[in-house]
C-alpha cells in the first residue's frame, strides 16, 4: 500500500508548496479540504494542517473537530494549523496589531526535538501572520522562539503533535525542509516509496490492468503533459494508442512538423491533422481574446471529435490532467473552487470512459517522469505554451500573414533563450532553461513609427515576454541579461519584415497575467 501524508488546506497559498516539499521526499502526499479527512484510509501515515487567510476566533474561522486525528497520527500545524490546534486544546491566540511577514531568526531551545534536530541554531525562518499564539494548551511546551514570537514551535509533551507560526515550506525557511524531512521520514515513518521509476512501473501496470484489450486515444499537444501521458501510455498499450495532433496554423515556426516527427521517433502511433485553413477562416475578423479562444477550443474539440471517431473501437480517452489541475482549493470565502476540466463533454458525447495517468503528480514530477522514460530533454523541459497558441500573443485580429510574422519574430526569440549561458563557470545554463516561459507577442494595433533610408515608415511593434514562477499563478518577469535583449531586438528588426520595434515586458503577475490576451 502507498503510504500517505494528508495536508488539510485551510486556504493558503503556500498549501500546494507544502505538498511539493513532501513530495521532494520521496512520499506521496494529498491535499484535501480541511473538512474532508478521510478517517477510514488505513494508508495516513501523518497529517499537516496548512495556514489561512483567516483568524482562528474570526466569525468566518474554519473549524476542524481535531478528535480522530490528534493522537491518531502525528500532526505538524503550519501556521493557522499551528494556531487552530492551540486553540482548539485550550490554548490562547490574539491579533498582534500588525501582521509579522518576513525573514526571523529561530532560536531553538531543543536542538534534539525530533522536529528540529539537525537545523542551524540559529535559523532563518519565514514569517507570515496577523494572529499570535500567546499561551499554549496544557500538556504543551515551547521548543524555539524568535524575537518577537515566543511560541515559534511547539510540541505536545505527549503525543506526536507539533506546531510552527513560521512557514517550513517556503524557500527563504532556509531549513524548512529539513525540518519537514524530520516530520515525514523520522516521525511519520515514510519509507519513501513516491519516486519517478516507482511511478512509471506502477503506473504502466495499473494502466495495463485498466485498460485491458481497448484502445485508447489521446490527443496531443507537444507539451510535456500530454507528451508523458501518450509515453506512459504507449509503454502500456503499445499501438492500441492512437494519438491525435491537431494543428490551429497557431503554432510556433515549423512546430507542428518538428513534434510529429519527434513522436513518431519516440515510436509513437500519431495522427496529425492540419486544420490552419478552417481555423483562419473562422477567426477572420474576430478581435475580442474570449471570442478567439472559444473559436479555438470549440474548432479544436470538432476536428479532434471527427478524427478520433473514425477510430471506431476507441472505449478511452486519455488526458494530460496534472494535480494542480483538480485541486480543490479553497476561496478567500472558504467555498471549495474546483479548476476547470479541460475536455468539454467530449467522453460524454462520444461514450468513451477517461483515462488521466498523470492526475496525482506536479509539473516538477512530470518532468522527472518523462526523463525517467528517456524522452528527449527538448521534449521534457518545454516551457507551457496556451491551447490557443499564438492567438493569445497577436493583439486584435488574427490573420496568416501577422502569425508568420510572430512566429518569425518568436523563433530567434527562443533559439537565443536556447542558447545563450549564464551562470557561475562549469555550471553555465541556457536562458531557456531558467525560465518558466517565455515568448514574443505581435502589438498588431500599434503602428509604430520608423525611418528607414530618408523614409518614415510604419510597421509593427513585438514584445518579449520572459516570466520565472513555479506554478503560473503567480510570475515575474525574468531578469534577462540587456547583452542579450540587444542581441535579440537587433536580430529581430533586421530580419523580420514588418516589425522596426522591440520591447521587453517587464510587468509581474498579479496583476498583469503571463499571456497579453
Ligand atoms: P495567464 O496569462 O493567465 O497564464 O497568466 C497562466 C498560464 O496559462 C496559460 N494560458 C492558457 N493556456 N489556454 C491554455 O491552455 C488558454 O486560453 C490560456 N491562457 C493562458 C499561459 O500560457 C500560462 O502558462
Amino acid at each position: 500500500m502507498q503510504q500517505k501524508i494528508i495536508i488539510l488546506d485551510f486556504g493558503s497559498q503556500t498549501t500546494q508548496l507544502i505538498a511539493r516539499r513532501i513530495r521532494e521526499l520521496n512520499t506521496f502526499c494529498e491535499i484535501l479540504p480541511y473538512n474532508r479527512f478521510p478517517h477510514d484510509d488505513p494508508s495516513v501515515i501523518g497529517v499537516v494542517l496548512s495556514g489561512s487567510p483567516f483568524s482562528v476566533y474570526g466569525k468566518d474561522a474554519f473549524t476542524l473537530d481535531l478528535d480522530g486525528i490528534i493522537g491518531h497520527y502525528p500532526v505538524l500545524g503550519i501556521c493557522y494549523g499551528a494556531q487552530l490546534i492551540a486553540h482548539s486544546l485550550g490554548g490562547k491566540v490574539e491579533p498582534q496589531g500588525t501582521r509579522e511577514f518576513g525573514r526571523a531568526q529561530l532560536e531553538i531551545a531543543f536542538p534534539d526535538n525530533p522536529l528540529l534536530k539537525g537545523l542551524d541554531n540559529p535559523t532563518q525562518v519565514w514569517m507570515s501572520h496577523g494572529d499570535t499564539i500567546t499561551g499554549l494548551p496544557e500538556g504543551f511546551h515551547v521548543i524555539a522562539s524568535t524575537k518577537t514570537v515566543r511560541f515559534a514551535a511547539y510540541q505536545s509533551d505527549t503525543l506526536p503533535v507539533w506546531g510552527v507560526q513560521f512557514h517550513p515550506e517556503v524557500y527563504h525557511s532556509l531549513q524548512g525542509s529539513r525540518l519537514l524531512e524530520n516530520f515525514v521520514i523520522d516521525i511519520c515513518g515514510s519509507l519513501k516509496q513516491w519516486s519517478p521509476s516507482g511511478f512509471v512501473e506502477s503506473s504502466v501496470s495499473s494502466l495495463r490492468e485498466q485498460l485491458g484489450n481497448d484502445r485508447v486515444i489521446l490527443g496531443l499537444s507537444g507539451g510535456v503533459d500530454s507528451s508523458v501521458t501518450a509515453m506512459l501510455l504507449n509503454k502500456a498499450v503499445g499501438d492500441r494508442l492512437t494519438c491525435i495532433f491537431v494543428n490551429h496554423g497557431l503554432l510556433r515556426k515549423n512546430e507542428y512538423e518538428d513534434v510529429i516527427r519527434l513522436y513518431e521517433g519516440l515510436g509513437l502511433n500519431v495522427v496529425g491533422v492540419d486544420a490552419s485553413e478552417m481555423f483562419f477562416s473562422r477567426l477572420k475578423g474576430v478581435s475580442e481574446p474570449e471570442r478567439k479562444r472559444k473559436i479555438i477550443g470549440a474548432g479544436f474539440i470538432e476536428v479532434f471529435e471527427n478524427e478520433a471517431r473514425k477510430i471506431t473501437d476507441a472505449r478511452w480517452l486519455a488526458q494530460g490532467t496534472i494535480y494542480p489541475d483538480r485541486i480543490e482549493s479553497l476561496n478567500i470565502t472558504g467555498k471549495v473552487i474546483k479548476s476547470h476540466h479541460n475536455v468539454g463533454g467530449l467522453p460524454d458525447r462520444m461514450n468513451l470512459s477517461l483515462c488521466e495517468p498523470l492526475k496525482w503528480l506536479f509539473k516538477d514530477e512530470v518532468r522527472r517522469v518523462g526523463r525517467e522514460m528517456g524522452m528527449p530533454e527538448k521534449l521534457v523541459s518545454r516551457h507551457p505554451f496556451p491551447g490557443p497558441g499564438l492567438a493569445v500573443r497577436i493583439l486584435g485580429e488574427v490573420t496568416p500573414e501577422k502569425v508568420r510574422i510572430l512566429q518569425e519574430a518568436d523563433d530567434i526569440y527562443i533559439k537565443a533563450l536556447r542558447s545563450w549561458k549564464t551562470g557561475e563557470p562549469g555550471m553555465e545554463k541556457p536562458l531557456y532553461d531558467q525560465i518558466w516561459q517565455a515568448g514574443a507577442i505581435l502589438l498588431s494595433d500599434v503602428r509604430s513609427v520608423g525611418v528607414m533610408g530618408d523614409e518614415r515608415t510604419y510597421e509593427n511593434a513585438i514584445a518579449l515576454r520572459a516570466v520565472t514562477s513555479t506554478d503560473a499563478m503567480t510570475a515575474d518577469w525574468a531578469h534577462l541579461p540587456y547583452d542579450f535583449l540587444a542581441q535579440v531586438s537587433n536580430d529581430i528588426i533586421n530580419s523580420v519584415k514588418g516589425v522596426n520595434r522591440v520591447c521587453y515586458d517587464i510587468s509581474s503577475k498579479p496583476p498583469s497575467t503571463i499571456e497579453w490576451e
